[in-house]
């Protein structure tokens, strides 16, 4: 058995480029993961299936992702009382606002915390997911503070150095 506690899925191979940025963040925050490609309309029964045994092999949040008329996050939703974390993406005729639509829209009773579209979202993902687990892990809320306080820190050397370059002209 995997010590996974977030298990990524995501409807094709085609969405990897942009989940890699969840990877990322999870990777930096020391949190173990699974990835798995599953789609939600071309392979339904596997997808209930992984959705239904994740919380009994230990996954503790689940991120999906999709695109197009992206069912994913929500037919993982309905299989699992784990968090579903949506993720939609890029693409298709309508560049992603089809998957945030199918993504975010989710009836009463089967709730999808759903990011935003692309790179950022993907990120973000991540994020959220290491908020949820460091809701019983201090050491991943030590982190995260960190993790703040880093972006504070870049903002005000990127103003630094635009002052710079304005004051030298
Ligand atoms: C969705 O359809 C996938 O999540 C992907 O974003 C999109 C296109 O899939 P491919 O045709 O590239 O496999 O189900």
């Amino acid at each position: 058995m995997s010590n996974a506690a977030v298990l990524i899925m995501m409807g094709s191979d085609s969405d990897l480029p942009v989940m890699e940025e969840t990877a990322k963040v999870l990777d930096d925050f020391g949190v173990p993961f699974e990835m798995r490609i599953s789609s939600a309309h071309r392979c339904p029964e596997r997808t209930a299936k992984l959705a239904s045994e994740a919380a009994g092999r230990g996954i503790q949040v689940i991120i999906a992702a999709a695109g197009m008329a992206a069912h994913l996050a929500g037919v993982v939703a309905a299989e699992t009382t784990l968090p579903v974390i949506g993720v939609p993406m890029p693409g298709g005729a309508l560049n992603g606002v089809d998957a945030l639509y199918s993504t975010v829209q989710m009836p009463g009773g089967i709730p999808v915390a759903s990011m935003a579209i692309g790179k950022a979202g993907a990120k973000n993902a991540g994020l959220f997911a290491v908020q949820i687990l460091a809701l019983s892990n201090p050491a991943l809320r030590t982190q995260l503070a960190s993790y703040k306080a880093q972006m504070v820190d870049e903002v005000e050397q990127k103003d630094q150095a635009l002052q710079l370059k304005l004051n030298s002209k």
